[in-house]
């Protein structure tokens, strides 16, 4: 027979975020001219008795006397506390209402600000072991009852004795006096509880380290608010990505990993091997060797735009969803591409030069107005549709192609086909997608086609464009001037050299891969990928990715969510619901989507189910990956 379980729980930097004498200090102090000089001198008391390096109670008394508190300071204490709960401790009051008898909170805090929080989440008075504070005739805090065990060196372990438990007892705390209890031998197992602070002193002590109280309760597998801790989620940030989205993830309390430089594929294929989320940009080749080591991958963030550096299919094969930042830098790029078109038309990345030489040459020859020239687009997605509208207001006729029907913005006229915009615009920039059949696009024969004089730009991809083409065209004069963004070979990092035929001639502006590099840019993406990665992962919402079918969920409420996806053969939905009916599992609400490759199955169900349907939902013909979400 099980034993019966029992919890003991800290109070202080534990249950709730804070250490409560602290928060004391900020409110009794709040007029005292010494309140900064006190408040830390009672922070490094309480750590050397956290630490050990103090008797208790000795940093009690201490504490108390600095403190000069009266019971009047009581409600706002209680007050400012009961909003500093733990956030693992506030969703999982299912637990905690669960095994509210088996729950004892164990302090050298006080129960007079203990025992009114804890009521909140139905611990009785009774379950908690703590000092009570002793007041003079007029209400101030003078001292504390020192008959209480709690108030002694080694007072949680002689409690705990003097409790009996006859079971299995678990301490979870982040304190030296929590780890005493199990040095007693009175605990079973000691998690050090590091949601709020992380000593590593009692962390080399402890059995396990809990980041919060998800990952005890799952080790432990109990009721739980999430199906999996997310202090077990690790991710891996490559390529300098945005600050902003790195806190996101680590906020969400996933375990960042930041590495600055993009990785080799045989550095990611080594490094993917735990992680399941991967944050890239646009220089990591994901390619399916390194998928094949991304066992526990479920997402794949591009923090850019394109996503060819990623094998779509090959991660849609192994069940992963790729999110990217369709929009978050279009205005960037189609700003860069249109301050280029006047540069260039101006003839001045030259004249830039030629000054920085020292040299003076004044002149209008081979610079014009951009005014009534035709700008032609090719590729009228999001960058070349809002360049259209831009391009228009300063005075450019726009044409574009684009091998799709697009509807035209404001006066811009479409093209039959690439010849026909090659052969009639002054003003050529490309701004298709980076798939493999546009490799080389713009090669010998379409330069050929190009009018004399033409000012050509690619901010796309840096495979469209054969370069050696280019190249002998400026040389020619046939290119008046050209700006390149994108190459066929970038350096990996900042600190790789850059070499490129293009280096040197005349009226041509390179730059590093920047078109959307703005800050306003990095920002927008910061936010937009990792909201829809975490998404994914708290709910199954695949809103926007890049290879997954897409769906949005309702949110979850009272139910358990089952996420199948499998390879898409026919019939596996019905061998699903099979399996959910032999289970006798009810069925709250059900969603498929599908794709030539995979189908996608979300199905809410009530919480009460045997683990076995979930060991035979993943034995499902052509089961890719299977998660539970609560
Ligand atoms: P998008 O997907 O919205 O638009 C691409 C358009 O090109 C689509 O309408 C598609 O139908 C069209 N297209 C594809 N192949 C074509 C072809 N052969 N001929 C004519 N049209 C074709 O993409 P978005 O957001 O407008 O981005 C465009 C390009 O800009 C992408 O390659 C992207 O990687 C690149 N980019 C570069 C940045 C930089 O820093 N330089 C920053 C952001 C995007």
């Amino acid at each position: 027979m099980d034993q019966t379980k029992y919890f003991i729980i800290d109070f202080d930097s534990t249950f709730t975020q804070v250490e409560a004498l602290d928060v004391l200090a900020e409110i009794s102090l709040k007029n005292n001219e010494n309140q900064a000089k006190a408040i830390e001198e009672i922070k490094s008391i309480t750590d050397q008795g956290m630490e050990g390096g103090m008797s208790f109670r000795e940093s009690l008394k201490k504490r108390i006397e600095i403190l000069n508190a009266n019971k009047r300071h009581l409600p706002e204490l209680v007050d400012r506390l009961g909003s500093l709960v733990s956030p693992s401790f506030k969703r999982n009051t299912e637990f905690i209402d669960k095994y509210k008898n088996q729950i004892f909170i164990v302090s050298n805090g006080f129960k007079d600000f203990i025992v009114p929080i804890v009521k909140t989440f139905g611990i009785s008075e009774e379950n908690v072991f703590a000092n009570e504070f002793s007041y003079d005739n007029e209400g101030n805090i003078v001292g504390f009852d020192e008959n209480n065990l709690l108030s002694e060196n080694n007072g949680k372990p002689n409690q705990i004795k003097s409790l009996n438990l006859d079971g299995e007892v678990f301490v979870l705390g982040d304190g030296f006096t929590d780890f005493e209890i199990k040095k007693a031998g009175l605990a079973h197992k000691f998690y050090a509880f590091t949601e709020n602070v992380r000593r590593e002193k009692i962390l080399n002590e402890a059995d396990h380290e809990a980041p919060s109280l998800d990952e005890f309760l799952f080790t432990q597998k109990l009721e739980r608010a999430h199906s999996y801790p997310k202090n077990r989620i690790k991710a891996l940030v490559l390529e300098n990505i945005h600050d902003a989205a790195v806190k996101r993830l680590k906020d969400e309390g996933y375990q960042v990993e930041v590495y600055p430089g993009g990785m080799t594929e045989e550095e990611l294929a080594e490094a993917i091997k735990e992680v399941s989320v991967l944050g890239i940009r646009s220089k990591t080749m994901v390619t399916e060797k390194v998928l094949a080591n991304a066992k526990r991958l479920l997402a794949i963030g591009a923090f850019c735009i394109g996503t060819n550096q990623i094998d779509l299919n090959a991660a849609l094969k192994k069940g992963i969803a790729v999110f990217n930042a369709p929009f978050s830098n279009t205005r960037s790029v189609v700003e860069l591409a249109l301050a280029e078109i006047i540069l260039l038309m101006r003839n001045l990345p030259d004249k830039m030069y030629q000054m920085h030489q020292g040299q003076w040459s004044k002149s209008a020859a081979g610079s014009f107005e951009i005014r009534g020239k035709t700008l032609g687009i090719i590729g009228y997605g999001k960058i070349g549709s809002q360049l259209s509208v831009l391009a228009e207001s300063v005075g450019l006729n726009v044409q574009y192609f684009d091998i799709e029907e697009k509807l035209a913005l404001g006066n811009a006229t479409q093209c039959q086909n690439l010849d026909q915009l090659l052969k009639t615009s002054d003003i050529i920039s490309i701004h298709v997608d980076g798939r493999e059949s546009n490799e080389n696009m713009i090669g010998k024969r379409e330069f050929e086609l190009m009018k004399e004089g033409v000012v050509f730009i690619n901010l796309s991809r840096g495979h469209i464009v054969d370069i050696d083409s280019l190249v002998q065209n400026i040389k020619n004069g046939k290119v008046h001037g050209t700006s390149v963004d994108v190459f066929p070979e970038e350096p990996l990092t900042n600190n790789h050299p850059f070499k490129s035929p293009l280096m040197g001639l005349k009226n041509t502006i390179l730059t590093p891969h920047v078109g959307g590099s703005t800050l306003e840019a990095q920002e927008n993406i910061a936010d937009f990928v990792p909201s829809k990665i975490i998404e994914y992962i708290n709910t199954g919402s695949t809103n926007n990715s890049v290879n997954f079918p897409n769906i949005t969920l309702p949110s979850l409420s009272q139910a358990h969510r089952f996420i199948h996806i499998h390879k898409n053969e026919p019939g596996v939905l019905a061998e699903i619901n099979n399996v959910l009916a032999k289970h006798g599992i009810n069925i709250g609400g059900q969603y498929l989507k599908t794709n030539d490759i995979i189908g996608y199955v979300i199905t809410d169900i009530d919480k009460n189910y045997k683990e076995e349907a979930v060991k035979d939902l993943k034995r499902v013909r052509g089961t890719l990956r299977f998660r539970v979400l609560y």
